[in-house]
C-alpha cells in the first residue's frame, strides 16, 4: 500500500542492454522496479546499433510496469529522473519524430578511420584540451558526423534545421515532454561532455570543434545542468516534472554519494567505469584517462571527475555464455571458476571494441594467452573474471599517476558485484577494501536523487549522504609476490592484443 505521507521519485535507466524504471521513497529505498531488454543489432563486425523507437517503447512499458507494481498513480510522483547509456547517438526528424537511422551505440567502431583523419598531425589529442577526451570511436560527435555523411540527403536537411541530434537522454526527454508536440530538446552537461563537442570550461558547444567535425549547430540540443526541471511529462506520466539527466556512470557517482574530492566508484555492467571525484576544476590526464563531468546540480558549480572507461567486462561473461556456450547462465561462471584454484596460467584480454582506458587502441583485438593442455573451462572462467579486475587495476594505477590520489577503498555497484569470487579478486589485486552499498541500484538512485533535489524532495547532499549504508566489504588477502607476478603476466597478454588489422 502506498503511503500518502511519503514522496516518491521515479528514475528511468536506459542502459546498453535493457531499460528499467525504479520508484524510490524519500528514504532512498526501492518501492518498485521493472525492466525490459531491447535488441542488439550487429550489422557488421565492430558495428553495434539500437532501434531508438524500440527503446522508447520499452521505456514506456517499464514506466507503466513500475507504477503498477508500486500501486501508485502518476500524480503521486514528485519527479522523474533520467539516466542513460552514454555516447549512443540518435538523429531524428523533428516533424515526424522518427529516427533517420538506427542509433549508433557507444561500442561501435565504424568511426575509427574518421577519428584518425580528424586527428591529423595532432593525433588523438587534437581536442583533448577543450573536451578532456582522446579522439576515439567511443564518442558521439564523430558518430553524428558519420550519419550526416552516410544517410542520403541528411546533411542538407540537418542544415535546414529539420533534424535533431541527441544522446539517449535527449531522445527520451524530447519524447516524454511531448515529442512533435512541443517536446524539449535538451541534454545535460554529463551527456553533452561525451559528444566531444562540448567545451569543459564553458559547458557550451565548442564552435571550433563543430566546424572541424562538420556538425551543424542547428541539430544540437540546449545544454542544461543535471538537476533542474526541463519540462513536464505528457502521456502516462502527465504532469510529472522531468527534473534530472545524468549519464549512467555519473548517476552512479551521485547515487554512491561520491560528493567529496577523492571519492571513487566502479560500476560493473556491460563494461566497467571507474570515476574519481576531482572537485570543481577539470584535471587533465596524461595517463590515458578521461577528464569528464561528474555532475552539476542546478546553478551550483560543476563537479568534474577522472574516468577510467573499460569497454568489456560483463559483456565478456555474456560472450562466454552466448557465443561459446560454456555456461548456461551468467551466474554459473562463479561456481565454474570456484572449482579450480587459479587461472592455470591463462589470461583473456577482451579487446572486442579495441581497448579503452588507459590504452585507447582501436587496433587491439581480443586474445587468450597461456594455453596449455592443462587449462580447463574452469581456468578460462577464472580468466574471464580476472580480466575485469586486472583492467580495473590498470585504471586505478593511471588514476594515481594523474591525480596523486591513492584510493583507500573502492565503492562498487552493478550486476557483477553479486560475484563474490570476482569481488574478492578485485580487492586482492587493488590491495584495498572493496565495498558494496545496501542499495546497489546506484545508477537509478543517482538520477532519482538529482531529480528530487531539483524539486525539493531532498534538501542537500548531506541528507543524501546519510542514506548511504554499507552492505558487504571484501578485504584484500593476496600475497604481494603473487599479485605482482599475475599483474606482470596480465600486462604481457595486453601487449599481445595490439596491432591487429581489419
Ligand atoms: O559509456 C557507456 C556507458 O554509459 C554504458 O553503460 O551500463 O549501459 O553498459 P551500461
Amino acid at each position: 500500500m502506498p503511503d500518502n505521507t511519503q514522496k516518491y521519485v521515479a528514475a528511468i535507466d536506459q542502459g546498453t542492454t535493457s531499460s528499467r524504471c525504479i520508484i524510490f521513497d524519500q528514504g532512498g529505498a526501492i518501492v518498485a522496479i521493472d525492466q525490459r531488454e531491447h535488441r542488439q543489432i550487429f550489422p557488421k563486425p565492430g558495428w553495434v546499433e539500437h532501434d531508438a523507437t524500440e527503446i522508447w517503447s520499452k521505456v514506456q512499458a517499464v514506466v507503466a510496469g513500475a507504477i503498477a507494481k508500486a500501486g501508485l498513480r502518476a500524480d503521486q510522483l514528485s519527479a522523474l529522473g533520467i539516466t542513460n547509456q552514454r555516447e549512443t547517438t540518435v538523429l531524428w526528424d523533428r516533424a515526424t519524430g522518427k529516427p533517420v537511422h538506427n542509433a549508433i551505440v557507444w561500442q561501435d567502431t565504424r568511426t575509427a578511420a574518421l577519428c584518425g583523419e580528424l586527428g591529423g598531425a595532432d593525433g588523438q589529442d587534437r581536442f583533448r584540451e577543450q573536451t578532456g577526451l582522446p579522439l576515439a570511436s567511443y564518442f558521439s560527435g564523430p558518430k553524428a558526423a558519420w550519419l550526416l555523411d552516410n544517410v542520403p540527403g541528411l546533411r542538407a536537411r540537418a542544415e535546414r534545421g529539420e533534424i535533431a541530434f541527441g544522446t539517449i537522454d535527449s531522445w527520451l526527454i524530447w519524447n516524454l515532454t511531448g515529442g512533435t508536440d512541443g517536446g524539449r530538446h535538451v541534454t545535460d552537461v554529463t551527456n553533452a561532455g561525451r559528444t566531444m563537442l562540448m567545451n569543459l570550461e564553458t559547458l557550451q558547444w565548442d564552435s571550433s570543434i563543430l566546424s572541424a567535425m562538420n556538425v551543424p549547430e542547428a541539430v544540437l540540443p540546449e545544454i542544461r545542468s543535471s538537476a533542474e526541471v526541463y519540462g513536464t511529462a505528457v502521456g502516462q506520466l502527465s504532469g510529472v516534472p522531468v527534473a534530472s539527466a545524468l549519464g549512467d556512470q555519473q548517476a552512479a557517482v551521485f547515487g554512491q554519494a561520491c560528493y567529496d574530492v577523492g571519492t571513487a566508484k566502479n560500476t560493473y555492467g556491460t563494461g566497467s567505469f571507474l570515476l574519481l571525484n576531482t572537485g570543481n576544476r577539470p584535471v587533465p590526464s596524461k595517463s590515458g584517462l578521461l577528464t569528464t563531468m561528474g555532475y552539476k546540480i542546478g546553478s551550483d558549480a560543476p563537479v568534474y571527475c577522472l574516468e577510467g572507461s573499460i569497454a568489456i567486462t560483463g559483456a565478456l561473461v555474456q560472450w562466454f555464455r552466448d557465443q561459446l556456450g560454456i555456461i548456461r547462465t551468467a551466474d554459473e561462471i562463479e561456481s565454474l571458476a570456484a572449482g579450480v584454484e587459479d587461472n592455470g596460467g591463462a589470461y583473456i584480454v577482451p579487446a572486442f571494441s579495441g581497448l579503452f582506458a588507459p590504452y585507447w587502441r582501436s587496433d587491439a583485438r581480443g586474445v587468450v594467452t597461456g594455453l596449455t593442455r592443462y587449462v580447463t573451462k574452469g581456468h578460462l572462467a577464472r580468466a574471464v573474471l580476472e580480466a575485469t579486475s586486472w583492467q580495473t587495476r590498470e585504471v586505478v594505477d593511471a588514476m594515481f599517476q594523474d591525480s596523486g590520489v591513492r584510493i583507500t577503498t573502492l565503492k562498487v555497484d552493478g550486476g557483477m558485484t553479486k560475484n563474490n569470487l570476482l569481488m574478492q579478486h578485485q580487492a586482492d589485486v587493488l590491495d584495498v577494501p572493496v565495498i558494496r552499498p545496501k542499495v546497489s541500484e546506484t545508477t537509478c538512485l543517482g538520477a532519482a536523487y538529482a531529480a528530487g533535489l531539483a524539486t525539493g524532495v531532498w534538501n542537500d547532499l548531506d541528507e543524501l549522504k546519510s542514506h548511504w549504508q554499507k552492505d558487504v566489504e571484501w578485504t584484500p588477502s593476496m600475497e604481494a609476490s603473487i599479485r605482482d607476478r599475475e599483474y606482470h603476466n596480465w600486462r604481457k597478454a595486453v601487449e599481445k592484443s595490439f596491432g591487429w588489422e581489419e
